[in-house]
């Protein structure tokens, strides 16, 4: 089912018209459906009853905290990859036991805030960076739980810059040299080795990568556990793929029956740490048509939703599904580049696109724009960042506001050498 509907011509998140919001809000503005999101909870949910297994957004696909927020209540945990992203996860109301704090690079004052606040698992991914959390916890006087998140050497077939699983990727200790990292870690005093994780790259497509690793890390845990190690936990990452034009990803009751089949008779409680699949086509950018300029080889439609509001267009030549919010049924279309104002050749939403003639003041909508979207904005060209708004039913609120330009300026001083402005 989907969230982003039109009804009577008019393109509608669940009950509400966008060009609604847009005449409130302005534009552009990021819209998430907290029935699209719920839904796409409630199927992992469904898909884990009766596993020994739980599931921690990755919330660096969307971190407002109402989306958070959502998820903490349906009992999600997090998975953050830094401390901003623990205050955020804790302000949000997501406990720390329910946290696991990734990432190839944490600082061990970024390590002991994670201990302080009491966060339920760190995924460690180098020999150093045990060194560093054990003597950190020796400070605190604590025991830090820990897995070591090992690089399987598979490929995810995704695109380059989003694949993690391989031994050329900077991510996780190379699954032939675990098992001297777990030997370290069992000699290091203030660190409990509870299990082992893996992440294997985002929007997977087929269930063969999971499956391999998983067959790989299998292995290993067995011989882990020969060593006498405690592996009682396995962290399967996130990864899991979504549709943004005629992708087929698997649907997430057949990944999580297949994680289940192959981690069969292991007897380690399970972890998913899904992001995109979670967000992603929950949310959608809306922006609105500000000219219409033909060029001798194509169209270009200026709108006012750019590079800055949504990279992930230009960044991995992302294709993004992109309607006009008026329903339109004429049968004529135009090639065009729908393109931001920004002063950069690669300032695209889409390249090549067949779209109906499109006007100045026509809303549009870019779909599947829930994950990685409003979280890796920028406000380059002084362009405040896009307000994220979310619906639920017939309502729908501001869960972060555009920022004035006065509130962007006020953030920034001059040097006390500088002679003040002048009035
Ligand atoms: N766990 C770990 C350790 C991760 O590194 C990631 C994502 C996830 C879970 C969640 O993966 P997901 O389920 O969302 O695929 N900015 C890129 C995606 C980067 C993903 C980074 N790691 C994009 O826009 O496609």
């Amino acid at each position: 089912m989907s969230f982003f509907t039109y009804r009577n011509g008019a393109m509608h998140a669940e009950g509400v018209a966008l060009a609604a919001i847009a005449a409130q809000v302005g534009t552009p503005f990021y819209c998430y459906s907290a029935g699209a999101l719920r839904a796409a909870w409630q199927e992992f949910a469904d898909g884990i009853r009766g596993m020994n297994a739980s599931v921690c957004y990755a919330m660096k696909a969307n971190s407002n905290l109402a989306v958070i927020r959502l998820f903490g209540e349906l009992g999600a945990g997090a998975d953050i990859v830094s401390v901003g992203e623990m205050q955020r996860a804790l302000a949000a109301g997501i406990p720390a036991g329910r946290i696991i704090y990734s990432g190839v690079g944490k600082k061990a004052s970024e390590l002991m805030a994670a201990l302080q606040a009491g966060v339920g698992q760190i995924n460690v991914e180098s020999s150093s960076e045990l060194e560093t959390l054990n003597a950190v916890a020796g400070q605190l006087g604590v025991a830090a739980d820990i897995t070591i998140r090992v690089n399987p050497d598979v490929d995810a077939g995704t695109h380059a810059k989003i694949t993690t699983g391989r031994k050329e990727n900077k991510f996780g200790i190379d699954i032939d040299l675990a098992r001297d990292a777990y030997a370290l870690a069992g000699r290091l005093p203030n660190l409990r080795v509870v299990g082992v994780a893996m992440h294997i790259g985002s929007q997977l497509t087929s269930l063969d990568p999971y499956r391999s690793a998983i067959v790989r890390v299998r292995e290993l845990i067995g011989q882990l556990r020969a060593d006498g190690h405690a592996i009682d936990r396995f962290d399967i990452g996130g990864g899991l793929g979504i549709v943004y034009a005629d992708e087929r990803p698997p649907s997430i009751p057949d990944f999580l029956a297949m994680v289940a089949r192959e981690t069969d008779g292991l007897g380690c409680e399970l972890t998913f740490e899904p992001g995109r699949r979670l967000v992603g086509e929950a949310g959608v950018l809306v922006g609105e048509v500000i000219l219409v300029k033909p060029g001798a080889a194509k169209t270009f439609v200026i709108v006012d939703a750019a590079m800055n509001d949504l990279i992930r267009p230009t960044l991995y030549e992302a294709w993004h599904d992109i309607v006009p919010v008026r329903e339109r049924r004429d049968a004529a279309t135009i090639r065009c580049d729908i393109v931001g104002p920004i002063c950069e050749s690669g300032d695209y939403l889409a390249q090549n696109r067949d779209l109906p003639p499109l006007a100045a003041g026509d809303l549009v909508m870019i779909r599947s724009a829930g994950a990685y979207g409003a979280v890796m904005a920028s406000a380059y060209n002084t362009r405040p960042l896009a307000p994220e708004v979310m619906v639920d039913g017939t309502r729908f609120a501001v869960i972060r506001p555009r920022p004035s330009i006065e509130e962007m300026l006020s953030a920034e001083r001059f040097p006390p050498w500088m002679e003040p402005t002048k009035p």
